[in-house]
């Protein structure tokens, strides 16, 4: 079988490098550097520091966070070595197809499908809940049942439905106004850390790991790590094992910095600027966290903590509303770019997918006036928003971050294998001490997986289950690097037009 056929490096360069189709290369390390910060800061660490401080790793909810930074920090290498040398845009799918062939390339287009899609739903919840806060303390109470927490949430839909529009008009992340909105977010995490200080009451710190607690019943089974049920331990939470499950859960706060890899072809200078890019946006972000992490568990103890809008909600707990409320207003601007970023990447990825006829070429028809794709535009939207307003909360986090960090897995160990497949290739940026760093990012990814609960497993088993199915029924026959089909001219055109 021909699974591992390759789209070879040249023609994927290639492609970009048509005058008539060359995108405009005017990013720099700082653009980048802010889009990535723009895409990270979102749900991850305006929801779910409360959540994973209050279900799972209490104060030790900062080490979580640390441990996920080393996680990603590493895959980050891997990214970058990658994206410097393919650049190309389309992210991870792009480059595995160009080195590790079609079948790994699907499954890690298939593992980022997941992770887009599910997490805009995720950060629309995340945007529900604080938009909760501020029109309660505008006087405005919604209906339970139809806002965040309810059978329906109503106001996340309303927004993914809205971004859907927009993204099918062609709306373009403007850098400037890009730039405006991170600093808004920026500017609101530094506030709660600056202002916070002041609250912070040490005893909150101790327990600092507090003792494990059994998980009880059938959900004990379906919600403790695979890796308890594998090594036959009883079900818990907290204890030294919830700071590695409060890991694998705010691993999601770290997601998007392998979406600026997307952004290469745009870049004046790839192979200096990306690499720095992508691990800049990474560590300022892992200096936020921490020090968010640290105040918030310090204002409040761990098992009062709001697993929801936890951040505004630390300043009710102390009668500060009106900081509450500024930081409420914050993460609702700023949680809106990052939904709109997750969608308009899902988007480019499956248009990708289809333009090489791994997935039907005619769902990347193009809008005749907007010039967008239309149809998978709106099957996104539509699905992010069924996903967003149905799912409970806290249901669809895990499985965003298995789905990334499978695709963090492949990407690692891409490594290794391009350097001895493309020994010629140019690299301006390498991985360090490959292929020990390439392994351990691989190592680590996967025991962060191993430490997501059962349901998440079997939820993905599923969903690649699908992904096997789908693509021998269809992408393993009909996949245009197989058949030389060419593009229609309109596709080539609109490709162009919606990197
Ligand atoms: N990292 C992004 C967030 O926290 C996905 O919302």
């Amino acid at each position: 079988m021909d699974l591992f056929r390759t789209k070879s490096i040249e023609q994927s360069l290639k492609d970009t490098d048509e005058p008539e189709y060359q995108l405009k290369k005017s990013l720099t390390a700082l653009d980048l550097t802010v889009f990535g910060v723009g895409v990270i800061v979102g749900a991850g660490i305006f929801t779910l520091t409360g959540r994973a401080a209050n279900q799972v790793a209490g104060p030790a909810v900062v080490i979580s966070f640390v441990v996920a930074a080393i996680c990603c920090g590493l895959a980050a290498l891997c990214y970058a070595e990658f994206a410097a040398a393919v650049p190309v845009s389309g992210s991870a799918y792009t480059f595995s197809y160009a080195s590790m062939g079609e079948f790994i390339a699907w499954i890690i287009g298939w593992d980022l499908i997941l992770e887009l899609f599910l997490a805009a739903a995720v950060v629309a919840q995340g945007w529900s809940a604080y938009v909760g806060v501020l029109l309660g303390h505008m006087g405005i109470t919604l209906p339970a049942n139809y806002t965040y927490g309810g059978a329906v949430d109503v106001p996340a839909m309303l927004l993914v439905l809205v971004l859907g529009v927009l993204v099918l008009v062609g709306i373009k992340e403007s850098m400037r106004v890009e730039t405006v909105l991170v600093a808004v977010k920026v500017a609101i995490v530094l506030f709660v850390i600056v202002a916070g200080i002041g609250f912070i009451n040490t005893a909150n710190y101790h327990p600092y790991i507090p003792p494990s607690v059994p998980i009880e019943g059938t959900a004990g089974f379906w919600k403790q790590p695979l890796i308890q049920w594998a090594f036959g331990f009883q079900p818990t939470a907290f204890g030294v094992g919830g700071i590695f499950a409060g890991a694998a859960l705010v691993f999601f706060a770290y997601i998007g910095f392998d979406v600026v890899a997307t952004a290469a072809e745009e870049t004046k200078n790839p192979q200096r600027d990306l690499p720095r890019g992508i691990l800049g946006s990474l560590v300022i972000c892992t200096l936020l966290y921490c020090a968010v992490s640290v105040v918030v568990t310090g204002m409040v103890r761990y098992d009062q903590l709001k697993p929801s809008a936890a951040l505004a909600e630390a300043f009710s707990y102390h009668g500060k509303t009106w900081m509450a409320t500024l930081i409420a207003t914050g993460a609702v601007v700023g949680l809106t770019t990052v939904v709109l970023t997750m969608m308009t990447g899902c988007v480019r990825l499956l248009f990708a997918m289809s333009r090489d006829n791994l997935l039907p070429m005619g769902l990347a028809k193009v809008h005749p006036k907007y010039r967008t794709p239309w149809v998978i535009t709106a099957i996104i939207t539509v699905v992010v928003a069924l996903m967003a307003g149905f799912t409970p909360v806290g249901n669809l986090e895990e499985m965003v971050n298995i789905g990334t960090l499978s695709a963090f897995v492949l990407v690692s160990i891409g490594i290794p294998i391009m350097r001895r497949t493309h020994p010629d290739l140019h690299r301006p940026f390498r991985v360090p001490f490959s292929p020990v760093v390439p392994i351990l990012s691989a190592i680590i990814c996967s025991y962060l997986m191993l430490n997501l609960a059962i349901e998440t497993w079997a939820r993905f088993v599923i969903w690649l289950a699908i992904g096997l199915v789908v693509y021998f029924a269809y992408g393993y026959r009909k996949s245009r690097v197989r058949t030389g089909k060419q593009l229609p001219h309109e596709l080539e055109v609109a490709l162009t037009e919606n990197h």
